[in-house]
């Protein structure tokens, strides 16, 4: 599905990632976790192409991953978003639909039916009028889940989708990533914190400028792989994680 090869990326000189290798399996759920700047974001930007990278190779299905950008939907993290933007929570959705199908054919009854259906899955449907900047947090999130869903991809980047979001958001958004998983579709979420992710995952990237550790969750969050990305700092949270 997808093949990263050799990932490096800096920023102005400066190594944020470097030597990031792996394959990504469809009907999956990876969890990408590792400290604050440890190059998580920088990675998936990289792949993506919305930043250059250094060196590596990415493949989608064998290809070129920018003949196949309609099919890789991500959802950038809340921080990189302009809330103040005048748009409405229908209008970020059918954005999707755009991108799809190009303007004119995005307004569809089709593209309508879809747009709906997925605010309906996320429970946003009712606030569909309401500018975004007027959400609550867990709220903006789910618009943003309903984005992806409406672009019907085969591939997901979800960055920190917990962050700052209810229990009921977080609820939903779970659900659907297991849908999608059960359709066979890829996802890589970037997590937070540790405590969050474990057992939610098929598999976990441990990240900390380079892949540190890339297995299930006994095989990526132990002490000596969270003590190799975190330092001894974290090793108090350890029967948290195990
Ligand atoms: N636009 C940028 N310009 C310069 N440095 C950046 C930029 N974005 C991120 N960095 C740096 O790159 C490193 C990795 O950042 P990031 O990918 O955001 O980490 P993470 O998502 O894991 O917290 C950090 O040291 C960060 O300060
Ligand atoms: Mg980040």
């Amino acid at each position: 599905m997808l093949e990263v090869r050799h990932l490096a990326v800096n920023y102005r000189g400066v190594c944020a990632v470097t030597d990031v290798s792996f394959r990504l399996e469809p009907g999956q759920i990876v969890g990408v976790i590792g400290p604050n700047g440890a190059g998580k974001s920088t990675m998936v930007k990289a792949i993506l192409g919305l930043i250059p990278r250094e060196s590596g190779v990415v493949k989608f299905r064998n290809n070129s991953l920018k003949q196949h950008l309609a099919q890789i939907a991500y959802v950038p993290q809340k921080s990189q978003i302009d809330w103040d933007y005048p748009i409405t929570v229908f209008n970020v959705v059918m954005m999707a639909r755009t991108r799809h199908t190009g303007w004119f054919r995005s307004h569809s009854r089709q593209s309508q039916a879809i747009v709906r259906e997925a605010l309906e899955r996320v429970g946003m449907w009712e606030l569909r009028q309401r500018q975004i900047g007027e959400l609550s947090g867990g709220q903006q999130q789910r618009v943003f889940l309903a984005r992806s869903l409406a672009q019907q991809a085969e591939l997901f980047f979800f960055d920190e989708p917990f962050v700052g979001v209810d229990k009921k958001t977080e609820a939903v958004i779970f659900e659907v990533f297991n849908e999608l998983k059960y359709q066979n579709k890829t996802l890589m979420v970037i997590g937070h914190d540790l405590g969050e992710v474990s057992r939610r995952y098929d598999r976990f990237l441990l990240l900390n400028k380079t892949i540190i550790a890339d297995g299930n969750s006994a095989e990526v969050i132990n002490a000596k792989n969270i003590q190799k990305a975190y330092g001894d700092g974290v090793f108090f949270l350890r029967s948290e994680l195990i």
